[in-house]
């Protein structure tokens, strides 16, 4: 605890710093998408453990002692906030991060469960993740804790991971994996769905087909971004002129992140620095 909170001595113009964004691989590129289209004067660095992904199998303890590596090294850059752009470890290390750290910390579980409370009409809330996600319980608990009265179905769908960086997202083999993971879901009459991995909204029209029209689907990306600006705005952070950048660190080769992260965030990735850890 000591160490990360040694490293980051405030620098004197705190709003100029970058938000720090972090992920297990390229996921975390769908919240830096809604981050740079909702705060477009921000410097963004971000991290994508390439070299350790998927994180979503692994267990509590290796994901947070990741994710207590990953924040350093944000830090060293002297962001003045950072954003746990995963699902898997907002699940289970997001309490530790905002304990370690001396920056504001804010995860995509939250922001998310609170969207799904403001939009089901019928109190039927689905929520999908990786294993690492739904066995945590913690969209259960966040949804719980906004309205208890909820009925909370959730499934894991690990095979949505590799399926989206392979870029097969509408396809037969992704509709045979949407159709058989939701059917659970689809019969539980569910009104609003949580895409709770940072890979889902790329599936989103093929999950929308085979759940239909009446389920709403909710991306945690927009809704994180939504959560960062107001945080920013609070607390007199937020930078209202320049225009932002974005720099991408990886831990493995680059090149596979460049390629298939433009799918994730919506436009090419120039280029990424590997990390020799
Ligand atoms: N970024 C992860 C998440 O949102 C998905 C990929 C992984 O399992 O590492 O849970």
């Amino acid at each position: 605890m000591k160490r990360l909170r040694r490293r980051a001595a405030p620098p004197p113009n705190e709003r100029a710093r970058a938000i720090g964004v972090f992920d297990s691989g390229i996921g975390g590129l769908t919240v830096v998408q809604q981050l740079a289209r909702l705060m477009p004067h921000e410097d963004i660095v971000y991290l994508g453990d390439t070299a350790r992904t998927p994180y979503g199998t692994k267990s509590p303890e290796t994901i947070s002692r990741y994710a207590l590596e990953n924040a350093a090294f944000l830090l060293d850059k002297g962001i003045k906030l950072l954003v746990v752009a995963c699902n898997s470890v907002s699940a289970v290390a997001l309490g530790l991060l905002e304990q370690e750290l001396p920056v504001p910390v804010i995860g995509v579980i939250e922001p998310g469960a609170r969207e799904a409370v403001r939009r089901t009409r019928n109190g039927k809330v689905g929520v999908i993740g990786t294993e690492a996600t739904i066995a945590s319980g913690a969209y259960t608990r966040a949804l719980k804790s906004l309205a208890p009265e909820l009925e909370i179905y959730t499934r894991a769908c690990p095979l949505f991971v590799p399926l989206a960086e392979e870029g097969w997202v509408d396809n037969e083999v992704a509709r045979a994996a949407a159709r058989r993971y939701l059917a659970s879901l689809e019969r539980s009459g569910i009104d609003t769905l949580v895409l709770g991995c940072t890979h889902y909204p790329l599936l989103a029209p093929v999950i929308a087909k085979v759940l239909g029209p009446k389920v709403q689907l909710v991306d945690s990306a927009g809704t994180t971004a939504q959560a960062v600006r107001g945080l920013l705005q609070r607390q007199k952070l937020l930078r209202n002129n320049g225009s932002g950048s974005l720099s991408f660190f990886v831990t493995d080769a680059p090149e596979r992140f460049i390629k298939v992260g433009s799918l994730f965030l919506g436009q090419p990735v120039e280029s990424a620095v590997r990390l020799e850890r």
